[in-house]
């Protein structure tokens, strides 16, 4: 028995389908179905050989028969359809229909990851002034998948947490704050409807959220000895069965739960669920969706502040493929939301889960507006070095950007090498002072190194590098903080920006 099939008879039992007429689970009253220029697709459940016609009813009408129904289920492709509503969608056959109320057409996003991701509207600070603002909103659009795990892929969800929903102080309060914050400060650029899909889980590893294809190219596919236990069961039960849906594209939070686990692989698994989720979206759907779709994510925040080397700082840099930042030629249309200075010391969720989501979001939508709606003059990235100057008893890091700067002690840190070895976390590390800075350039004291005994630079490599907004580097407008970075003087292979002067 093939696993779609098993997948439908898993199914059936589940839900106790009869065979009527009904759209599949992720479809409801409320819905936002992604706009022109793409099409959206819908797709439910029939008796086989039944004839299903699907029609729109609102500003613009259209009608459009289902071609078959295979193994009882049935699918159409609607045609494009601009931004606005509302409309009904009636499914209908020689007997039955089953109908959607109050549809919207916008941009529909999925909102994936771990803890901080689940994180609820009711936690965060000023959540009060936000769930408040709910009202203000009724064209985001709000849907989470329930939490449950499969170990075959599945074509529907096992279970619906909270159906399409306008949002209100109740429905929000559950809600994952990053995703409604997202989705709002959107809408509040885009003005028209925004349809958000959560589907995360805290607490869980990039491997359970990847297909068996994506694991194995990095190397991470089940053995008979190591039946890694988690792997795929999530993307198998809560992704999966959303690819046949048309979406505009995704945003994330997730690296905790892999500091400790497959740390070192990081920086193939994630580009590499990324292409995955990309092509099995694009296939999925049709072409509906970008086989590039826009993916923007959280670099991770701060967990233990007396940590010195507990994976975070090698996941954040894993998080950019080793690059520093994105997008770049590995992660092409991502775009990242860098915080590691918005630590929160006193959660009471534990320091894990820092309250303000509102930067991360609002950062998050500066990448989503350059990288996802061609906003060119956007500025979305904190400052990057260009070229690093070394002689003996200084190191000069020449920025991409305008910076401001504060003097740190430590922030930056040499390794002492004479062989030309990469240096990683077991090499000597030493403190580079800021002696001296201009509008894009930072002079840092390497006297603590032999001359000309430098042979890498670090920026921030520690869980909990400053305290919030307070880190000694950030773009000239000080909203953007400059990521971490670690560049090796000897590294082959890589654009070499370091000079001797
Ligand atoms: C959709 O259906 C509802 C309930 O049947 C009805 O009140 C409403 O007028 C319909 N809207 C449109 C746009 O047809
Ligand atoms: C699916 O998840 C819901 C809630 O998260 C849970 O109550 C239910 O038992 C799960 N179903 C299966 C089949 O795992
Ligand atoms: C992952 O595996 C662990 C232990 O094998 C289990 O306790 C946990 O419930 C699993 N989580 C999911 C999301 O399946
Ligand atoms: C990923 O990181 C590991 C550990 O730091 C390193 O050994 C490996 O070369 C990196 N792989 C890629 C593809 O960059
Ligand atoms: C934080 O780091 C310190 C120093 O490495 C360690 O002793 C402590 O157990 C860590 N705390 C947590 C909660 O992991
Ligand atoms: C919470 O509200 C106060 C008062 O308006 C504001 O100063 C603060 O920045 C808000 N916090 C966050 C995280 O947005
Ligand atoms: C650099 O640091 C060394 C050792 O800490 C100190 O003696 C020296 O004065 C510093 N140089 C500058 C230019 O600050």
């Amino acid at each position: 028995m093939s696993a779609i099939r098993a997948a439908v008879l898993l199914l059936a039992a589940l839900c106790g389908c009869d065979g009527s007429l009904r759209f599949a689970s992720y479809y409801g009253d409320h819905i936002v179905l992604q706009k022109a220029p793409q099409r959206a697709v819908l797709w439910g459940y029939a008796p086989p050989g039944s004839k299903v016609t699907v029609s729109l009813c609102g500003p613009v009408k259209q009608r459009r028969a289902c071609t078959a129904v295979t193994q009882g289920i049935w699918q159409v492709l609607l045609d494009p359809v601009d931004a606005g509503g509302p409309y009904n969608v009636t499914a209908s056959t020689q007997f039955s229909t089953a109908v959607l109320t109050d549809v919207l057409f916008g941009d529909v996003w999925l909102c994936g990851g771990q803890s901080n991701m689940y994180f609820k509207t009711s936690q965060i600070f000023n959540a009060s002034e936000e769930l408040a603002l709910s009202a203000k909103y009724p064209h985001v659009r709000t849907f989470m998948a329930a939490l449950n795990s499969s170990e075959t892929e599945l074509i529907d969800l096992i279970q619906v947490e909270l159906p399409w929903s306008v949002p209100s102080a109740r429905i929000l309060s559950e809600f994952s704050a990053l995703c409604w914050l997202f989705g709002r400060y959107m809408y509040d650029k885009l003005k028209y409807p925004i349809g958000l899909v959560e589907s995360c889980w805290g607490g869980t590893t990039v491997e359970a959220w990847s297909s068996a294809k994506a694991l194995k190219q990095c190397g991470l596919q089940r053995t008979q000895d190591n039946p890694k236990e988690n792997s795929s069961v999530l993307w198998n039960a809560m992704i999966h069965p959303f690819r046949t849906m048309t979406i505009y594209g995704a945003i994330w939070y997730q690296g905790e739960a892999n500091a400790e686990y497959n740390k070192d692989k990081y920086n193939c698994s994630f580009p590499a669920m990324i292409d995955d989720w990309r092509r099995a979206f694009h296939s999925g759907s049709g072409g509906q969706t970008a086989g590039d779709f826009p993916f923007g994510f959280v670099q991770l925040c701060t967990y233990n502040k007396s940590a010195v080397d507990d994976g975070f700082p090698d996941i954040r840099w894993h998080q950019t493929a080793d690059v520093g930042f994105v997008p770049n030629f590995r992660m092409k249309k991502t775009f990242m939301a860098v915080t590691l200075d918005l630590a929160d010391e006193a959660s009471p969720y534990g320091t894990i889960h820092p309250r303000n989501k509102q930067d991360v979001a609002y950062r998050l939508t500066l990448g989503a507006r350059a990288v996802a709606y061609g906003e060119e003059e956007q500025l979305f990235q904190g400052p990057f070095p260009f070229q690093i100057w070394s002689s003996d008893t200084f190191v000069r890091i020449n920025y991409d950007q305008a910076v401001s700067v504060k003097p740190s002690r430590d922030i930056f840190e040499i390794c002492c090498s004479v062989t030309t070895d990469l240096c990683g976390s077991s090499s000597r590390w030493v403190p580079a002072a800021v002696v001296a800075w201009s509008p894009s350039a930072v002079q840092l004291n390497t006297s603590l190194c032999p001359p000309s005994a430098v042979a890498a630079l670090r920026y921030a490599w520690r869980d909990w590098p400053c305290d919030v907004k307070a880190c000694p580097v950030y773009g000239a407008s000080s909203i953007l903080p400059a990521p971490p970075f670690i560049i090796q003087k000897y590294e082959a292979g890589k654009r070499n920006f370091w000079r001797n002067g």
